[in-house]
């Protein structure tokens, strides 16, 4: 068993079933999930990538590191957690209507103000838009990424791209790369090709 091999304490934290979206109008960057904090001073919690998934590991003093088999051990039972919860949520089927509707009303949202903002003159300094230049997004190839480009001489993401077009023609400022607005442009630039087969490296 792994509880007794390795002394883990499970402890599931929380509704069985949370929401699984926070409200798209307050949208700020959760960071690192809100952790339950460890029944002493001996042990740690560690969160799962789901935002409510938890797991006590007794014995762990701060910053310290498990062994890879303990490590193992906590990656398993965080995920076999998290099996049993999108079991009950969903019956083993998919999501929810209601789920659905919000993700694709999010992701239009999302797109849209990519579709704006590419079309703008904003991004710049001297009037020049995207959209000038790439018509319809055409010639961004954005799933040729990551690739090797030539003027960066590095390994390049599709928001290092961006950056280059906003940063030269444009001469704007660049876009951090969890900002809004970076966000909506690779959302409105992946959405032109979707279907297209992914295609890192591709010249
Ligand atoms: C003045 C013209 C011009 C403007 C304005 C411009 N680009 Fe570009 N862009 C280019 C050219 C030319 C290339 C191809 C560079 C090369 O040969 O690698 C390019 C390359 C790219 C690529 C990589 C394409 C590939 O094949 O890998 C992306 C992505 C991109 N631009 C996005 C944007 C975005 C987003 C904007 C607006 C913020 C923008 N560009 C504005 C001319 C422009």
């Amino acid at each position: 068993m792994i509880n007794r091999r390795v002394g883990l304490v499970v402890v599931a934290i929380g509704a069985m079933y949370a929401p699984l979206f926070s409200c798209p109008a307050s949208a700020q960057e959760p960071g690192r999930h809100e952790l339950p904090p460890p029944p002493d001073g001996r042990s740690k919690v560690i969160g799962l990538c789901d935002g409510q998934t938890t797991v006590v590991v007794p014995g762990l003093a701060p910053g310290e590191r498990m062994s890879p088999g303990q490590a193992r051990e906590v990656a398993e039972e965080l995920m076999r957690q998290y099996q049993g919860k999108t079991l009950l949520a969903h019956g083993g089927a998919g999501h929810t209507e209601r789920e659905t509707r919000v993700w694709e009303a999010e992701l239009k949202r999302t797109i849209d103000e990519g579709y704006k903002l590419f079309h703008s003159p904003e991004l710049g300094t001297n009037g020049i838009s995207c959209d000038m230049c790439h018509p319809d997004a055409s010639n961004t190839h954005p799933e040729t990424y990551p690739k090797f480009q030539t003027q960066l001489k590095r390994i390049a993401l599709l928001r290092d791209m961006i950056n280059w077009c906003i940063e030269n023609p444009m001469e704007g400022p660049r876009l951090a790369d969890d900002d809004e607005k970076m966000k909506a442009l690779e959302a409105y630039i992946l959405s032109t090709r979707k279907g297209v087969p992914l295609a890192p490296g591709k010249h």
